[in-house]
């Protein structure tokens, strides 16, 4: 085996970065996750907390970083301090201090910092977040491959930008199929658009990005901007589900308050293709995956 073959995973506890580990071990990697929960330590789960002054030194054969682990939640990214801090400042000065050990490093971004106006922006496009969740996703990426190109080490750093994630415990998915499963109807919002992954999707693809190791700016799409009306009768309808148990309503009707309404959520993946041959996952494609165990 060649020196430092093995990947590590930063924020294994997260959807990602479970889904990512996964996919690493399966395609026969070995791989170390990290986790803040100090009783979920073991040899492959390491102690790591971007809050920490104690510098974080990766398992020696670690020679690949992806760093999944962020303040995600929106509300709390409007309210506290600390989500400013972990995203804009500690992440950072994670990410390089890894790639001042020579590690090759890919930074999780979302699709949220273009704002949602545009659609299909590309890699290379401009940003224009509106909510603290994406203003503070636009700014770690600024400030990581600022501290990159301190360190004359862009060339082994990506930033990969995702679309939403989704596996079948995801909200409101899961009261989905319990409803159905019931014979009851469910209420999906029409106008909430998004461009849905699955988690098993994400995880293979960024796995082979981490053995392709392209630097730049990457984009990992659904490959349909939909409702979430959209989703619940493909769902239904692959389960064999009456069309009928579905009930289209509207997040304004329900009086629902929700952070980031884009009218357009997928991403453009342009270069992505060009680089690494991954295309944007189909929405039937994502059905499938939703549907396996359900
Ligand atoms: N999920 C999506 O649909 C989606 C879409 C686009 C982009 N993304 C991006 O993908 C990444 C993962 O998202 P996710 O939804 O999988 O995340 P998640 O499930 O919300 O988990 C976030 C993880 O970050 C960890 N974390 C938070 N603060 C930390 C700190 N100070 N030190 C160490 N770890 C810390 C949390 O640890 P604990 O578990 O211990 O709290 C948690 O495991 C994020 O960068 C997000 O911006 C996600």
């Amino acid at each position: 085996m060649s020196v430092r073959a093995s990947y590590l995973v930063v924020g294994a506890d997260s959807l990602v970065g479970g889904g990512l580990l996964r996919a690493l071990e399966r395609r026969g990697h070995t791989a170390f996750g990290t986790t803040r929960r100090r009783d979920s330590v073991t040899n492959r789960r390491v102690f790591l907390d971007f809050e920490s002054e104690d510098p974080f030194i990766a398992p020696p054969d670690v020679g690949y970083a992806f760093v999944v682990a962020a303040a995600t939640n929106y509300d709390r990214c409007e309210t506290d301090p600390l989500a400013y801090k972990i995203n804009v400042e500690l992440t950072p000065r994670t990410i390089a201090s890894l790639l001042n050990q020579g590690l090759f490093v890919t930074f999780i971004s979302t699709n949220s910092v273009f704002g949602g106006e545009r659609p299909w922006p590309q890699e290379d496009d401009p940003h224009d977040p509106k909510i603290s969740y994406a203003i503070q996703k636009h700014r770690s990426e600024l400030a990581v491959r600022k501290a990159a190109s301190a360190l004359d080490a862009e060339g082994r750093l990506n930033i990969v930008r995702l679309t939403k994630i989704l596996d079948p415990s995801t909200s409101p998915l899961a009261s989905w199929f319990q409803a159905w499963r019931r014979g009851e109807p469910v209420q999906p919002f029409s106008d909430l658009i998004f461009a849905p992954m699955s988690i098993q999707f994400v995880g293979e693809a960024l796995a082979i990005l981490g053995e392709k190791r392209v630097p730049g700016d990457l984009h990992l799409s659904g490959a349909d901007n939909v409702s979430y009306v959209d989703l619940a009768l493909a769902l239904a309808e692959k389960l064999g589900f009456d069309p009928g148990l579905i009930v289209p309503t509207t997040a304004t009707a329900k009086g629902i308050h929700i952070a980031f309404k884009p009218r357009f959520s997928g991403l453009g993946m342009t270069r992505t293709t060009q680089l690494t041959g991954i295309h944007p996952q189909k929405l039937a494609d994502v059905v499938s995956d939703l549907t396996v165990e359900a």
